[in-house]
């Protein structure tokens, strides 16, 4: 599904070069559940925005189904990011004025479906995981975990090949940590393909696979039990 060949990505920084990501060989298939690890600044963040296509890299090359992402100009890049590609970071980036079902729906603006298609497919997002009741709060009025879960559901609603997740229970106590991550486990039981950065090694236990960066090198890629 996704496949990076000798990916770098350099940051020059006065005289010294800084090494982000430095030759990173990686293949992740459909359905695979990823969980990205290593200390701070090892490039985690780094990887996953050129994943997202958030970023370019400085050499090397990225296909996501079969096609080469390098080279593409920043409205091919928009728009792979809207039909393949989904979303949730730390902070949920949620917009504070809007409902969950608004926000859930904001992806689909440019769907070219009509209001009442929009709002039921948000609806049925919020009630995948489980915000049925709470369609008509603004992110202020629900709890961390709920506003994550909104997240995801944005996240989805365009239904994407990957969801790409930075830190996604950073900002979680340990119990909602472990509901979001019930969540991700549903979703990748039913095929969605998922690559998750995380610090905590008891949520990189849910994930299928762990990779392990260290100095924009992957020192250890091995599939969990
Ligand atoms: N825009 C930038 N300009 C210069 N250097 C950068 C830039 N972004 C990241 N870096 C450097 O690249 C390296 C990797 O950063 P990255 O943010 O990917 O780390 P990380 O693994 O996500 O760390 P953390 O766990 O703290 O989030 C770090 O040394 C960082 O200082
Ligand atoms: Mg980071």
């Amino acid at each position: 599904m996704l496949k990076l060949e000798n990916l770098k990505k350099y940051y020059q920084m006065g005289e010294t070069v800084v090494r982000a990501l430095d030759g990173i060989d990686l293949s992740i298939g459909a359905g695979d559940f990823v969980a990205i690890m290593g200390a701070s600044g090892s490039g985690k963040s780094t990887l996953m925005n050129i994943l997202g296509c958030l970023d370019t890299p400085t050499g090397g090359d990225y296909i996501l189904n079969g096609n080469n992402v390098n080279g593409l100009d920043d409205n091919q890049l928009a728009a792979i990011r809207n039909k393949h590609l989904g979303f949730v970071f730390q902070s949920f980036n949620l917009l504070p004025r809007m409902t969950a079902q608004k926000n859930v729906a904001l992806p689909l603006m440019y769907s070219g479906n009509g209001y009442e298609i929009m709002e039921e497919r948000a609806a049925r997002m919020l009630d995948m995981v489980g915000l049925k009741e709470r369609m008509c709060h603004r992110p202020a009025q629900m709890s961390g975990g709920e506003r994550q879960r909104v997240a995801i559901a944005r996240a989805l609603v365009n239904d994407p090949g990957v969801l790409l997740a930075d830190e996604p229970t950073g900002n979680l106590d340990s119990v909602t940590t472990h509901e979001i991550m019930e969540i991700f486990t549903r979703l990748n039981r039913d095929g969605q393909t998922i690559i998750m950065v995380t610090h905590e090694n008891e949520v990189a236990a849910y994930a299928r696979r762990v990779i392990q960066l260290r100095d924009g090198k992957i020192i250890k890629d091995h599939e969990t039990n």
